[in-house]
Order: C-alpha cells, then sequence, then structure tokens
C-alpha cells in the first residue's frame, strides 16, 4: 500500500498527530508531507490519503482549503480518504463544525471514497500543547485506517 497523510499545522500538535499516525505504518508504506510542499503529481500512485488540519473558526486552514481545491475529481478505484482535525476540548464551538468534517466532505464531493469516519484530536488551551493519551491514540486511529483500508481491498 502506498499511503500519504497530508497536514498543515500552526503551533506544531496536528504535525504531532500525523507523525503518531504515521507511526502506524512503515515509512516505506506511510508518507507524511506537510501541505506546504505538496504536489498534486505526488498523487500519483497512491492507495490512502490521510488529510490533517488544525480547526480555525470551524473549519481547515486556508492554505489545506486552497490545497483540496486544487485536488482533481477522483477517478474510478481512485485514492481511499480519512481525514482529522486537532481542536479545542470545548463544545461550545460545535456549532461552528470542523476542519475533519469539511475535509471530509470537500473530498467526497470530488467523488473520493471516506474509508473511516472524520476523527478529532484534542488540544489543551488555544495553542496547544495536546491532551495527554492523544499521540497514543492518534496511532491506534492510525492502526484502524490501515486496517479497514486492507479489508476493503482484499475482500473486493
Ligand atoms: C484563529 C484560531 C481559530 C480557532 N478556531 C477553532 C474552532 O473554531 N474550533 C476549535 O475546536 N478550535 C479552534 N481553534 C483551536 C485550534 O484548533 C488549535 O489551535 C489547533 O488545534 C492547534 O493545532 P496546530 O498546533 O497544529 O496549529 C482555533 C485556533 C486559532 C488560532
Amino acid at each position: 500500500m502506498k499511503a500519504m497523510i497530508i497536514y498543515d499545522s500552526f503551533y506544531g500538535n496536528t504535525e504531532k498527530i500525523a507523525e503518531a499516525i504515521g507511526h502506524a505504518g512503515s515509512q516505506d508504506e506511510i508518507e507524511i508531507v506537510h501541505v506546504r510542499h505538496m504536489k498534486l503529481e505526488q498523487l500519483k500512485g497512491l492507495k490512502l490519503l490521510i488529510l490533517g488540519s488544525p480547526t480555525q473558526g470551524g473549519r481547515p486552514t486556508q492554505v489545506m482549503q486552497e490545497f483540496l481545491d486544487r485536488v482533481p475529481e477522483s477517478i474510478v478505484n481512485g485514492i481511499q480518504v480519512a481525514t482529522f482535525d486537532t481542536r479545542f476540548t470545548t463544545k461550545l464551538v460545535a456549532i461552528f463544525g470542523y476542519a475533519s468534517e469539511k475535509i471530509a466532505a470537500t473530498m467526497e464531493g470530488k467523488g473520493y471514497k471516506l474509508i473511516a469516519p472524520p476523527e478529532a484530536f484534542f488540544i489543551k488551551g488555544k495553542k496547544g500543547p495536546l491532551k495527554d493519551g492523544e499521540l497514543e491514540r492518534a496511532t491506534s486511529w492510525g492502526n484502524k485506517v490501515m486496517n479497514a483500508y486492507r479489508l476493503h481491498n482484499d475482500t473486493k
């Protein structure tokens, strides 16, 4: 399998989560790329794309959104997708929505299939740090996504 984790991060928390998710696979299986360094050609040959962003104002960062807008529509048997975000623990902001859901909606709108529901990882305060246990939870979520991918594709 060739998987890629594409993330954005302002204060480094989402980057740490991306790296922890990456521990779910070997280096040949999963590549981790900051969205600013991502070129569309790198999507070629990918099987699984994991997209993550901090939630800012109820959505992904502008840089992530601009990248998503440039992603071409899915072709048949195209890349499968999973999304995650980092966010406040407070539910007071729930009304605005969250980055992972919006990334998922954008990708589904382009015809990509989600392999797992959008996932959230929590930070303390505005800039972090991550809540205790979130890195371990990220690796475990990465394993779930990789297993869902394998199961789905082996049984076809
Ligand atoms: C300008 C700004 C807006 C934010 N808006 C939200 C929000 O709407 N909902 C939420 O849960 N967290 C919000 N946050 C908290 C961010 O999600 C948090 O800073 C982020 O998870 C940190 O990730 P990073 O270290 O990778 O940048 C906001 C943070 C900033 C700086």
